[in-house]
């Protein structure tokens, strides 16, 4: 079969060679792709992952039997109905359900009503009630959420007043995020090891996959400014069996159900960001589809053909399907421009890759590049996600930062410390 994937950054690199490896499939497209991805499925089609309409004529064009929708903008704006409108097959959430991500006010409110533990939090509509809230309340930190989809960027902890007022100025007044920040919601701070949990869900069956970490801030030590995330390991060492249980009888299974409830059923991949506080396990955030770069270790440790997952999901019967894991661990160290989230070059040529964008012993996901004429050039803030695996988080770390230092380009940036605090939790 064909399959074309949406999206054009490290994380569809990592679905397109999962996808790769199922025997079922022949051809693979991506639009709009990126110079690494060009390497392995066809790309090139000059349409953009948030085009609808476009994305639907490219699909009449190339018919393929499979479209996975793989980032949060499209998904939200309800690419996966128009698919399925126009008869085609897909993977990923249709516009009702993706609202869980697309919504902080919706998902909020969802965990309220169905007691998924969650932080506490208030919602405002008007920047005058949120700034009398904030004078009010001595709980600080606050933590300040812009309601819809912000590219990673609209979450503010605020340490004191002037931070909070700052936050409520630049996401309510000044509208950095544009409609996104008609509302906010103001929310208690959490404390404790975060942990992503991607789960394979039909709307009944809910497969969780191997737990990972993301390291989001931009510089070691977790400072810095707050990026799409620097760098994941996988499995998570603080997410135990114990937790993991916990997790499946008090937030998994009752996020599906309350989904049903509310007749916005999932299908597709649903993404539970969680911190293990003293009270137990916590939402903090719920993606609607793989998290990047979190995908970049957790699909490298897949060992059940994804096509035969992403069907049974489409079909409905994702409880028939056994999904295997090895039982290795992965590491994922991004590679970024230098002034990253901030300011940065392009266009910059990048050293030690090979004629296929990639090193030897690990796998480079490419995230924002472009090849031309036989060699790979920056294209974006966060560049390459250099992936190992190993037969334990040590090596998969030690392999991985070997292959970093090899690539190179003017002003790259990495972290140093991806999985140092994990491997201090880690018994394997
Ligand atoms: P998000 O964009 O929702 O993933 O949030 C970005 C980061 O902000 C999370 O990964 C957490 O580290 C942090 N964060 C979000 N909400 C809270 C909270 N209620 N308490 C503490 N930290 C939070
Ligand atoms: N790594 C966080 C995300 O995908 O949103």
């Amino acid at each position: 079969m064909n399959v074309l994937v949406i999206g054009g950054g490290g994380r569809e690199h990592a679905l397109v060679m999962k996808i790769s490896q199922s025997k079922k499939v022949d051809k693979i497209f991506c639009t709009p792709g990126n110079g690494g991805i060009s390497q392995y499925a066809q790309t090139g089609f000059g349409v953009k992952a948030t085009d609808i309409d476009g994305v639907v004529s490219l699909a009449k064009k190339l018919r393929p039997d499979l479209v996975v929708v793989a980032p949060d903008d499209p998904l939200v704006l309800g690419m996966v109905d128009a698919l399925n409108e126009a008869g085609f097959v897909t993977f990923g959430p249709d516009k009702a359900a993706a609202i869980i991500e697309g919504s902080k006010v919706f998902s909020k409110d969802l965990m309220k009503k169905y007691n998924i533990p969650t932080a506490g939090y208030e919602v405002f509509n008007d920047p005058a009630d949120v700034l009398k809230y904030i004078t009010d309340t001595d709980k600080y930190p606050v933590v300040i959420k812009a309601d819809g989809l912000a590219l990673g960027k609209g979450v503010v902890i605020a340490q004191n007043l002037e931070e909070a007022q700052d936050a409520v100025k630049s996401i309510m007044e000044d509208k950095v995020f544009g409609e996104s920040g008609s509302q906010v919601v103001v929310e208690e701070f959490l404390t404790g090891p975060e942990v992503s949990v991607l789960c394979f869900t039909d709307g009944i069956a809910v497969k969780p996959m191997v737990s990972s970490m993301d390291h989001k801030r931009a510089l070691d030590g977790d400072l810095g400014l707050n990026t799409g995330g620097m760098g994941t390991i996988a499995p998570n060492p603080y997410y135990t069996d114990k937790i993991a249980d916990e997790c499946m009888e008090k937030i998994f299974l009752p996020t599906i159900n309350a989904m049903n409830s509310e007749n916005r059923r999932f299908k597709g991949c649903l993404y539970f960001g969680l911190m293990l506080t003293s009270d137990g396990p916590k939402v903090i955030e719920y993606n609607c589809r793989f998290g990047d770069p979190e995908t970049q270790v957790v699909l490298p440790l897949l060992e059940t053909d994804i096509i035969d997952i992403m069907m049974a999901i489409y079909n409905e019967n994702l409880s028939d399907i056994d999904i295997r894991w090895k039982n290795e661990a992965a590491a994922c160290v991004v590679i970024a421009s230098g002034g990253y989230p901030k300011k940065y070059e392009t266009g910059l040529k990048i050293d030690g890759l090979d004629a296929m964008g990639q090193a030897e012993n690990v796998f480079v996901y490419h995230a924002g590049t472009r090849y031309d004429d036989g060699c790979f050039y920056t294209a974006g803030g966060r560049v390459l996600n250099v992936t190992a695996t190993g037969e334990n988080l040590k090596a998969a770390l030690d392999t991985a930062y070997s292959a970093v230092e090899k690539i190179s380009f003017d002003k790259c940036h990495y972290r140093r410390d991806i999985g140092k605090r994990a491997l201090m939790a880690d018994n394997s």
